[in-house]
């Protein structure tokens, strides 16, 4: 086990609170800060805190607005706070830094003590031995798993539906998606279902929900968390990572993910490279003097009432960047279109029923209702409309999509070549990072059959380099999207340079505050 940065909270700083004197916990908009102070400084227990949100989960989720965020709830969450109580009643006792922190986990996260199911009937009630090793140190560092968040079914596209959980709802427009795959991590963390989630992303996944949900999401370099213990979907571009509602709260949350593990080899590249203590980044002042690769092909050039406005708030975005001291350098290279990446590079077709195949027949489980892409597909338990999506119709034929045929060999050595040209995009325009709206268009609209287009993920995707999507403003209200529909920007980064890509997001959400907290859950539950 590796290096994992374990912060202590000065617990000899706690002072006693007056006797009876406690404070009411507010979930909404909570942070990691404000659950530690409530606990350290307020008196409100671990089992409060956490009832608090699980009072907003019932009140929201499957009634009221109905946001559909979460597959199951953890029936051991209260528990678990419980032991956290007790804990702290010993005054000897050195809370990790998650300590009683409320979070959701995608439900392709392996729990020992919930199903994971990757939002597939077929894997109704698929029961792991044990937690991933992300999850085991979140849970070791103090976190309390509220539960399973629905998601794209197998993350294989955008939309958030799934046929165990249904259709995520956006929480900022109801006739929405929440983005994807990690639409439930995103709309229960807007929606303060909890204070911050895991996602994952193969190529849009993390930063699709960020967008989406006016939230910070980062997608870390490829190396730097291992994935072991979380169903896959493709080995070369699957990375997972925190969604939070402040950069510092993702920077807190990947102090605690960063490390490799034996079960993915991937995660031993990043070991030289992890940082403790990514919030130490955040001081701020990054924009003057940084220069910025904007990058052309990825703005979209539609004109419709769903597109133009995300050019809108781009525009005034760069401006407020300019006026901060940041330098905008247009990249203007065609080969860095969304489509053109996407064919020449994506890989996750060739990847997706092989992994899937050796992740279910690796003995985790210990019940498995149907252990590989066949006996699934001949089950007929998975949600209509998956084929029509690329990786679910590629598993059909394994003749052609396997990972010995010729394209994908010849897709796997062009990666490379891309990696090293990104790597010249910073060097030969001296820029520092490269920014972009995360989606050229809304966030689509639910209906059937619907396509999450648009999505400009894929350079970080193929290439490994960490992305970090940050809210970028809003659409002007609609009849359903009473204060406008969430816009987010991206900033890309070079390999490994987490700390610098956190802090220009820091000092990006410091001047620009777009973040603003959803109305169809904004009542407090009492
Ligand atoms: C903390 O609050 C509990 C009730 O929630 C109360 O019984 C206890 O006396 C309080 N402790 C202090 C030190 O104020
Ligand atoms: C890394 O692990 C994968 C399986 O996850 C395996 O296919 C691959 O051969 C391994 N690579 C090396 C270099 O060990
Ligand atoms: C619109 O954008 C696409 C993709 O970047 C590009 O191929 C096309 O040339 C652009 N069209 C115009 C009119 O600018
Ligand atoms: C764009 O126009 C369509 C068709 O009139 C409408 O359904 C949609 O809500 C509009 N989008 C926005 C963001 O106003
Ligand atoms: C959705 O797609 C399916 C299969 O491609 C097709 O049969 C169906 O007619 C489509 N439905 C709508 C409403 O477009
Ligand atoms: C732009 O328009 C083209 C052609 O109509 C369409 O295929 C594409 O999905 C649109 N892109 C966005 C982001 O709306």
């Amino acid at each position: 086990m590796i290096s994992l940065a374990f912060l202590f909270l000065a617990l000899s700083l706690r002072p006693r609170a007056a006797k009876g004197w406690s404070i009411p916990f507010e979930p909404r908009e909570a942070t990691i800060d404000s659950v530690h102070r409530a606990l350290f400084y307020q008196n409100v227990s671990c089992r409060q805190i956490v009832q608090s949100f699980l009072d907003r989960i019932d009140a929201y989720d499957q009634k009221g607005p109905a946001i559909d965020s979460m597959i199951a709830v953890s029936p051991h969450a209260l528990t678990y706070a419980g032991e956290l109580d007790a804990q702290l009643a010993d005054v000897s006792f050195s809370p990790g830094p998650m300590f009683c922190v409320p979070i959701v986990l995608k439900d392709n996260y392996m729990t020992f003590d919930q199903p994971t199911t990757a939002g597939c009937l077929a894997l109704k009630s698929a029961q792991a031995y044990n937690d991933a090793p992300v999850v085991a140190r979140l849970r070791a560092a103090g976190a309390i798993i509220l539960g399973k968040a629905n998601m794209n079914e197998f993350a294989l596209t955008g939309l958030s539906d799934s046929s165990l959980g249904g259709q995520v709802k956006n929480p900022y427009d109801l006739t929405r998606t929440p983005g994807g795959s990690s639409g439930g991590t995103g709309a229960a963390v807007a929606a303060s279902f909890a204070v911050w989630g895991t996602g994952t992303d193969t190529v849009n996944s993390i930063r699709s929900p960020t967008s989406a949900n006016s939230l910070v999401g980062l997608r870390p370099t490829r190396g730097l968390i291992t994935r072991e213990g979380i169903i896959p979907l493709g080995y070369t571009q699957d990375a997972i990572g925190p969604l939070g509602r402040t950069t510092r709260d993702v920077a807190l949350a990947l102090d605690v993910m960063v490390g490799p593990s034996k079960g993915d080899n991937v995660s031993a590249l990043g070991v030289p490279f992890i940082q403790t203590n990514y919030e130490n980044a955040l001081v701020g002042g990054a924009l003057p003097g940084l220069r910025i690769g904007v990058v052309d092909a990825l703005i979209g050039n539609n004109t419709s009432n769903e597109t133009t406005i995300v050019n809108d708030v781009f525009a005034e975005v760069l401006v407020k960047l300019e006026q901060a001291g940041a330098v905008i350098v247009y990249i203007t290279d065609p080969s860095l279109a969304q489509q053109t990446v996407l064919n020449n590079y994506d890989v996750e077709n060739w990847e997706f029923r092989q992994e899937l195949d050796t992740f279910l027949q690796s003995g985790l489980f210990s019940y498995l209702p149907y252990d590989s892409f066949e006996a699934i597909y001949a089950s007929g338990l998975w949600l209509p409309g998956d084929e029509a999506v690329p990786p679910w119709v590629a598993a059909q034929t394994p003749a052609v999509f396997n990972t010995l045929a010729p394209q994908y060999l010849a897709k796997l050595a062009a990666i490379e070549q891309f990696r090293i040209q990104l790597a010249a995009t910073f060097e030969t325009n001296n820029v520092g990072v490269l920014f972009y709206p995360h989606q050229q268009n809304l966030v689509v609209p639910i209906s059937v059959n619907a396509s999450q287009t648009g999505r400009n993920g894929i350079l970080a995707a193929v290439s490994g380099y960490p992305a970090i999507g940050v809210p970028g403003g809003f659409s002007p209200p609609t009849e359903t999207a009473p204060i406008g529909i969430p816009i987010g920007v991206e900033f890309l980064g070079r390999p490994f340079q987490e700390m610098q890509l956190l802090n220009v997001a820091y000092s990006f959400e410091q001047m620009n505050r777009a973040r603003k907290a959803p109305l169809s859950t904004w009542n407090s539950v009492p």
